[in-house]
């Protein structure tokens, strides 16, 4: 008799951000039902769900902040009772401040720790209890842990801590058959990115890297579905997608 679940599904946090988005969609258009998790967004998850829907996928809106164990347990629990189970988990939901070391606002630290970190931890723990054999846990980087550039210091910081958990994590999983991996992306087209640059600042970097564009949503999701899918003997890593530039 197989084990394979009649239907694999995934929760994507931060759907309803711009990467989000396209993970959920993407995952959605690969078979996979998908639980949209937003935090004060919740009309964008919605229309994320309506999306999938009509193009003849499986999703439902799931809130709640990634900082807070009950609200995610809560939230794993819906797409548990909607779909059956969790096999693929994409944590996307981050935030990013940028200031010199020098002039960084502790408590602009501090909501990065705490959503960029401790989001982390607590999406992993839920992730750990709940996917099933065959599956996935995805988190999110960034290029800049490679880039260095000046003003990244807190957001690289909350970042760094994610690749150094990663791996950690996939060695707990033994026996499992669940991989754990994060996904690093470049500068991508999306309000994390585009908001507080100016089109010059925006341009540099599409330029910088040897592809020669920005990033767009839809390539990130690419590298979330190969780790999702097919990458069954890429475990513990951090992919690093960004046309080249680091
Ligand atoms: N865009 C880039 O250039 C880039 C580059 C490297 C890495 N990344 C990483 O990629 C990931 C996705 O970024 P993005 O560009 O898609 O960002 P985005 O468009 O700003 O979306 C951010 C998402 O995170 C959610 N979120 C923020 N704080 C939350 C909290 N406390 N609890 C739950 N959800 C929360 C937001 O939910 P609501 O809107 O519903 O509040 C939103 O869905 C992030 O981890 C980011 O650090 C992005």
């Amino acid at each position: 008799m197989s084990t394979t679940p009649d239907t694999r599904a995934a929760l994507v946090t931060g759907g309803s951000g711009g990467i989000g988005r396209a993970v959920a969609e993407r995952l959605a258009a690969d078979g996979t039902a998908v639980g949209v998790h937003y935090a004060g967004n919740k009309a964008r998850a919605e229309e994320v769900v309506a999306t999938i829907d009509a193009a003849g996928g499986r999703a439902i809106a799931v809130g709640g902040d990634v900082a807070e164990p009950a609200e995610m347990a809560a939230a794993f629990d819906a797409v548990e009772e909607a779909f059956g189970g969790v096999d693929v988990v994409v944590h996307t939901a981050g935030i990013m401040t940028l200031a010199p070391i020098a002039e960084l606002d502790l408590d602009d630290l501090d909501r990065m720790h705490r959503t960029n970190i401790r989001g982390t931890v607590v999406v992993a723990q839920q992730a750990a209890r709940r996917v099933r054999a065959g599956g996935a846990i995805i988190a999110f980087s960034t290029s800049v842990t490679r880039l260095s550039f000046p003003t990244y210091g807190g957001y690289v910081a909350s970042k760094g801590a994610v690749e150094a958990l990663v791996p950690v994590l996939a060695r707990e999983m033994r026996g499992r058959d669940v991989t754990v991996n994060a996904v690093a992306p470049g500068p991508t087209a999306t309000p994390l990115f585009l908001d507080g640059k100016s089109d010059e600042q925006v341009a540099g970097l599409a330029k910088a890297a040897p592809l020669e564009r920005l990033g767009q949503p839809e390539d990130i999701a690419e590298a979330v579905a190969f780790l999702a899918g097919p990458a069954r003997w890429v475990n513990g890593q951090t992919l690093f997608a960004n046309g080249g530039l680091a």
